[in-house]
């Protein structure tokens, strides 16, 4: 039972609960069976199983693993639209979570580490979703110190969970891949057809290609429709839990700038590339949630449509902020950066099927991400990064 002071409560199972956000920590082969956690309103009574389908009945309800920066704002825009949520993550930065969904969030928030096969299908026992939105993964440079965890977390992990969304009846399961999928010496923009990358020659890249070929023949398989979502390089205010050192550099850019702090972009960011507005790749992956389709696998881009250089993003920031210094340190191709994409993705087909906004320039969208960061209180986590 959920304590009703808000304390950790000794035992197998562990439950903070400040606000409304309800964590439970599973502990593997001694998770207690759910009852409590699951909360669609904020005032409600606990609600009996029996409840908790009524109100799935009326509501319907996304499991999305991974609470970091797309999870999270993923959750927020679901919250909005009425759905029930349940986030799932390893490591539940609460605060993070409070400045992004605000400290009434009727959320569930279960903490296991995913690749944990036992204790996820205990953590899960009674989580009935109608849809799973999987964000959790190892991203970019620590899927690269580690190629076995990163097949266990980015690719085993999502086939697991996509077995487990079937068994329990979720009529869809979206999974975040990424445009590292593609090949980097495009000639035209890129599109859902256009050329991938053979070899490739990163982990975390590689893991999306498998997870997608994966869940498509598991899709084919099993009649689970499984949508697959290839975001370009996602900016936003973030937890950076998953190890994107593109989306931390950044958020690490911009945090500086609005603190008044001097800001140099560093020599491994990418000299071209597509960064897109994490809200919008909320707004897509809501769509491949709830679109109309018969298609049991399908795969769509997201991204904001326009490359950006370095020396283009340092203007813009230089435009947002005029007071601050920026400059750029001088390019060093041998760090290990970001994909580089000299061409923009073209987003008609997604704008269209999935009925999303377009998605904003790197201009809007990072005036918007300074928003968020000039209305959230809990940024001590965006400290000095590793390439300084
Ligand atoms: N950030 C980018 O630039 C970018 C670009 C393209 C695609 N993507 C993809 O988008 C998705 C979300 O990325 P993000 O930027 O929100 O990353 P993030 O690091 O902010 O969030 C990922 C979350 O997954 C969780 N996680 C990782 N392994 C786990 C496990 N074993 N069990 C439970 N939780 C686990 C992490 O703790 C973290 O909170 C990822 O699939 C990523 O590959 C990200």
């Amino acid at each position: 039972m959920r304590p009703s002071d808000g304390s950790v409560e000794s035992g197998p199972a562990m439950w903070l609960n400040r606000g409304h956000i309800a964590i439970r920590t599973a502990v593997p082969d001694e998770c207690p069976p759910w009852k409590s956690e699951f909360r669609v309103s904020p005032t409600g009574a606990e609600p009996s199983a029996k409840k908790a389908k009524e109100a799935m009945a009326r509501h319907p309800h996304v499991l999305i693993t991974g609470a970091g920066m797309l999870g999270a704002h993923a959750a927020r825009l679901f919250l909005a639209r009425g759905w029930g949520v349940t986030l799932v993550d390893r490591e539940v930065k609460e605060r993070y979570l409070q400045d992004i969904l605000g400290e009434d969030a009727p959320v569930t928030m279960i903490q296991v580490d995913l690749s944990d096969e036992h204790a996820t299908a205990q953590a899960l026992q009674d989580v009935r979703p109608d849809v799973v939105l999987n964000t959790a993964a190892l991203v970019a440079a620590r899927a690269q110190l580690d190629p076995v965890l990163t097949l266990d977390i980015n690719v085993k992990m999502p086939l697991r969970l996509a077995q487990w969304a079937t068994s329990v009846g979720a009529e869809r399961f979206v999974s975040i891949s990424s445009f590292g999928v593609y090949a980097a010496d495009q000639t035209t923009r890129i599109t859902e057809s256009s050329p991938t990358m053979s070899p490739h020659v990163s982990h975390y890249g590689a893991s999306k290609a498998a997870m997608e070929n994966i869940l498509g023949a598991y899709a084919v398989a099993s009649g689970l429709k499984c949508v697959m979502i290839r975001p370009a390089i996602i900016y936003g205010y973030g937890p950076n839990l998953g190890g994107s050192i593109a989306s931390a550099i950044l958020e690490d850019l911009v945090v500086r700038a609005v603190r008044g702090e001097a800001v140099v972009l560093p020599p491994g960011m990418t000299s071209e590339s597509e960064y897109t507005y994490v809200g919008d790749v909320a707004e897509a992956a809501f769509g491949a949630a709830t679109y109309d389709t018969d298609d049991v696998f399908a795969v769509f881009n997201a991204g904001s449509q326009q490359t950006t250089s370095t020396t283009r993003f340092a203007d813009v920031l230089r435009a947002l902020f005029p007071d601050v210094s920026v400059t750029e340190a001088p390019r060093d191709d041998t760090l290990f950066g970001p994909p580089r994409q000299q061409h923009a993705t073209d987003l008609t087909r997604t704008i269209d099927t999935l009925q999303i906004p377009v998605p904003r320039t790197i201009e809007a969208g990072l005036a918007q991400f300074v928003d968020d960061l000039r209305s959230a209180s809990h940024l001590d986590h965006v400290t000095s990064l590793s390439w300084r």
